[in-house]
């Protein structure tokens, strides 16, 4: 079965789904995306995904393509057109299509759309997170607005490569204070000694995960104590458990940090617990 691309309007086989070379998302990543979990062929989160979306859209003054309801229907096909099952879909819009030119195109220039999907293989992503995953640590050198989620991902390609080459599945982003922001395409998360949950304040400086968002909701139904600030790399060493969180991955338990053991070495009870109980507060569309 080919994969099918939703390409400005048409669905598409993979292979035929093209974009212009003067998409100013190819020239310039001047675009924004969304990935959404999908779950027994739904929607995790779909309302909260598309907020963040308006806000990207509306921060980077790209204009909203289609209304939220159509672009609901196009997600919904794509999933069924790919069978998925578990697994994700994947939203892009770009600025649209004009000569390579730095300053915004000719008000009316329509944004580009792109919609995607594919399943994943959950019984590998239970494994790794009954195993637990290691992240390695990199120096923070992007912009200063990634709470944009924009598809500008140079140095977020560059952190996941280089902890992929040192047997890491995540590399931790740490500010020149020494602050733990986010990791390169999740949210960081350590538990304290004393049962503290602690992550970093939503501010310019991460993205506002919407993982992160539900987690939030989980850990105060749960009776955890929260706390949204920053948290040094040293501290995530002394944690008692750390984990990471991304609509593709939901919670994972981290047991190493450059290649120190995390607590006991082994997930902890607090993330394994946020894992299994994540979807009873998702929503489903
Ligand atoms: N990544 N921080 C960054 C830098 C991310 O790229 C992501 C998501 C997150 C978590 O956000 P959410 O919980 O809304 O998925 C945090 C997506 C999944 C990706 O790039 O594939």
């Amino acid at each position: 079965m080919s994969r099918i691309a939703y390409v400005n309007g048409r669905y598409l086989p993979l292979a035929h789904a093209c974009v212009n070379v003067e998409d100013r998302g190819y020239q310039f990543s001047d675009g924004v995306y969304e990935v959404c979990e999908v779950r027994d062929s739904l929607l995790i989160d779909e309302r909260r995904h598309m907020a963040r979306l308006a806000f990207s859209l509306s921060e980077l003054r790209i204009a909203m393509p289609m209304p939220a309801a159509a672009l609901s229907v196009v997600f919904h096909e794509v999933v069924r057109r790919n069978r998925v099952r578990w697994g994700i879909v994947y939203l892009q819009i770009s600025r649209g299509v004009s000569r390579r030119d730095h300053p915004f195109p000719p008000a009316g220039t329509a944004p580009s759309i792109v919609v995607t999907a594919r399943n994943m293989d959950f019984a590998a992503a239970e494994k790794m997170a009954e195993n637990g995953v290691a992240v390695i640590s990199v120096p923070e050198n992007r912009w200063a607005r990634v709470d944009i989620k924009s598809v500008s991902l140079l140095p977020n390609v560059l952190a996941k490569q280089a902890a992929r080459e040192q047997g890491a599945r995540e590399a931790w982003f740490v500010d020149a204070s020494g602050h733990v922001t986010e990791g390169s395409s999740s949210n960081a998360w350590i538990v304290t000694r004393d049962g503290k949950v602690v992550t970093r304040q939503a501010d310019h400086g991460i993205l506002k995960g919407i993982t992160r968002t539900v987690v939030i909701e989980a850990i105060a139904a749960q009776g955890l104590t929260l706390e949204e600030r920053a948290f040094t790399i040293d501290e995530a060493y002394a944690a008692r458990e750390a984990f990471i969180t991304s609509a593709s991955q939901i919670v994972l338990p981290v047991v190493k940090i450059n290649e120190r053991p995390v607590g006991n070495g082994a997930p902890g009870l607090i993330a394994s617990a946020l894992r299994r109980d994540f979807h009873r507060f998702a929503e489903t569309s």
